[in-house]
């Protein structure tokens, strides 16, 4: 298999080499050798990986227009979650050399403890991670980070939030959406038991709560509330009683849970509100049909003081809150948001 060296300069004139063989993205082969360039999907939907092409030939695959238009694919803008190299590669980042981590990506291995139907065709996923000599025995993140879960049997790597909080027990617990023929989902699906052992990596990302003192609006779709289900619980475990509220939305009622787990949530945090929004209610659902983004758009215009909102779920809802959050004049740093990709 060929084997080309990458060379990635960043703003301040530093320069990370490493390599990459035609059959891993170029953001995939940094990681393989411990380092992390700023990513956040890793789907060719947040654009946060771009880089300029300098020379060499790279070869890039699907990704959203309104993150990568025509006129920068002809400056020779890429993404590097969506790029394969063809050659020997000198990239061009925009961003500073501390925004590269150096870290040896430690992979765990993991016992399953509880894997359970939440709804239709998603799960709730429960871990124990085994002790590590380095790592110790606990399970440490940030509230909002990610793990990727190893295929068993391949080389493929998916991410997937953490709903749990950090602890030193080495729990972690994730909410998972089971695609039509999705190679992780066909194994929790057909093949996955208690008592098993899945590899794990991470955590990464940068979606985390942020202390501003402004209240704080969550907006989920479907197992995008796992991570913010893990900041919650972190507020409700630190007493934080910063004003709150939780629209979690699906397209019908069948399709949302763990409401109880968020009434009692909202015990423990007198200032959360909590809106569940079903678009295509069946009848037995209370309340009438709302759609997630209206919904905020609506609360939006209503509120004095602009909160900091965190959306997390497919690429059409962080896109459709983000256009409504700008259209109620919300400055882009109150929002924060984290894809998990083109869900219908
Ligand atoms: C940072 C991050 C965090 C994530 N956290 C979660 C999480 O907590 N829970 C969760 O359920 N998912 C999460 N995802 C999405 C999840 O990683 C993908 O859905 C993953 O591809 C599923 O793996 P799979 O092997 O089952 O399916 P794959 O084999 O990867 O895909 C199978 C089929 O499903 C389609 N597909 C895959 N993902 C999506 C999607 N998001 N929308 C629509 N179609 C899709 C593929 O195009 C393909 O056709 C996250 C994604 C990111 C980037
Ligand atoms: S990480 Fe590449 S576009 Fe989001």
């Amino acid at each position: 298999m060929n084997d080309y060296a990458i060379s990635l300069e960043t703003r301040d004139g530093k320069t990370f080499a490493f390599h990459s063989n035609p059959q891993e993205s170029l953001l995939e082969a940094a990681l393989r050798q411990d380092i992390l360039l700023p990513a956040n999907c890793r789907s060719g939907s947040c654009g946060s990986c771009v880089a300029r092409v300098d020379s060499g030939l790279v070869q890039l695959t699907e990704v959203s227009s309104s993150v990568l238009d025509d006129a920068q694919r002809a400056q020779g803008q890429v993404l590097l979650c969506r790029s394969y190299a063809e050659s020997d590669v000198r990239l061009i980042a925009p961003y500073p050399s501390d925004k590269v981590r150096l870290q040896q990506i430690i992979v765990r291995k993991a016992t399953i403890d509880r894997l359970e139907p939440l709804a239709q065709d998603t799960v709730g996923l429960w871990l124990q991670l085994q002790p590590h000599d380095a790592l110790g025995a606990g399970a440490e993140f940030e509230p909002g980070q990610y793990m990727e879960l190893r295929v068993p049997g391949t080389d493929q790597w998916r991410p997937f939030s953490i709903a749990s909080i950090p602890n030193w027990d080495g729990a972690l617990q994730f909410i998972i959406t089971l695609r039509p023929d999705g190679l992780l989902s066909n194994h929790l699906r057909q093949q996955a038991q208690v008592g098993q052992t899945l590899e794990v990596r991470g955590p990464f990302g940068e979606f985390n709560l942020q202390e501003t003192g402004r209240a704080r609006w969550f907006i989920a779709g479907g197992s995008g509330l796992a991570p913010e289900l893990s900041m919650l619980r972190r507020m409700a475990d630190w007493g934080d009683d910063t004003p709150a509220r939780l629209y979690f939305g699906a397209r019908h009622d069948t399709s949302l849970f763990l409401l109880d787990e968020l009434d009692a949530l909202k015990q423990q945090l007198p200032g959360l509100a909590v809106h569940p929004c079903v678009s295509r209610p069946g009848p037995q659902w209370p309340e009438p049909a709302r759609n997630i983004v209206e919904a905020f758009r609506a609360d939006l215009a209503q509120a004095a003081r602009k909160p900091d909102v965190y959306v997390c779920g497919s690429d059409r809802l962080v896109a459709g809150i983000r256009d409504a959050a700008r259209q109620a004049g919300l400055p882009d740093p109150q929002l924060f948001g984290e894809s998990f990709g083109a869900m219908t």
